[in-house]
């Protein structure tokens, strides 16, 4: 693991943007693996800015995102779809076609799972994975207790997730509870990863992934395994390293 260090979520934003903008640049067909969250909203941001200064294109970037909230359809505002729409995809010349997000109201879940990894290797395996990390060390959707060889399935949502996530819906009772989401295994097959985290809330989770032991209680810890990772961080979420 490589872990860089800046001073806040600005810094970490450009940082990330321009991780993001080089890959796009030294493989225009690049399968970016992207996430949601709180956290990269402002790498999305300095992203779009690079575009529409005319340095990057991504008429032949190819997206896999993480996960999306199981019964959420792509026209609700707290789905993945319409965040991935509203913080970068309808600022830049990304081909629909070309953006994969887990349907959140499929019908046979099984198959939407299976064609999601059928789709991930059709492209070719993801170049760059982007991640958050949740307070309870969680990446994508996969919760502790995670088994490290699933692939794309439903999951149940932890308390704590719930919880935190709980900020962008109206009240608790409106979260989904589950949610379709790469597995682990999906992740760990991804080139290069790129996690991004900032705050002080996830300082200590931070310190366990990298310093701890590799344990399905801290999903983020099976990335100590993985040959290409960088972790970027604020001081913040550095400070108990
Ligand atoms: C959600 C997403 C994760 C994300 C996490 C942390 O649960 N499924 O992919 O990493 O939230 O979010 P935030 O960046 O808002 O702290």
């Amino acid at each position: 693991m490589r872990i860089i260090t800046v001073k806040d979520y600005e810094e970490l934003s450009k940082k990330a943007a321009n991780i993001l903008a080089s890959q796009i640049t030294l493989k225009p067909n690049s399968v970016l693996g992207l996430a949601t969250g709180s956290t990269p909203v402002g790498a999305y941001r300095e992203l779009v800015r690079i575009y529409k200064e005319g340095d990057i294109n991504f008429s032949e970037v190819v997206t896999f995102n993480l996960d999306e909230y199981y019964g959420l359809d792509k026209e609700n505002l707290q789905s993945y779809y319409y965040f991935m729409r509203d913080n970068i995809f309808k600022f830049v010349n990304i081909n629909i076609n070309n953006i994969h997000i887990p349907d959140g109201r499929a019908k046979n879940i099984e198959q939407e799972c299976i064609g999601y990894e059928d789709k991930i290797k059709q492209a070719g395996g993801i170049d760059l994975q982007l991640l958050g990390i949740g307070r309870n060390g969680h990446i994508g959707f996969n919760e502790p207790d995670v088994k490290f060889e699933a692939q794309t399935h439903l999951v149940t949502l932890d308390e704590d997730t719930i919880e935190a996530n709980s900020r962008f819906f109206a009240s608790m009772e409106e979260v989904p509870d589950q949610a379709i989401s790469m597995g682990i295994k999906t992740i760990m097959h991804s080139r290069k990863i790129l996690l991004l985290a900032s705050g002080e809330e996830k300082a200590e989770t931070i310190n366990n992934m990298i310093n701890g032991k590799i344990t399905p209680e801290l999903p983020a810890s099976v990335l100590q395994l993985h040959p290409d990772v960088i972790v970027l961080l604020d001081e913040k979420a550095a400070s108990k390293l």
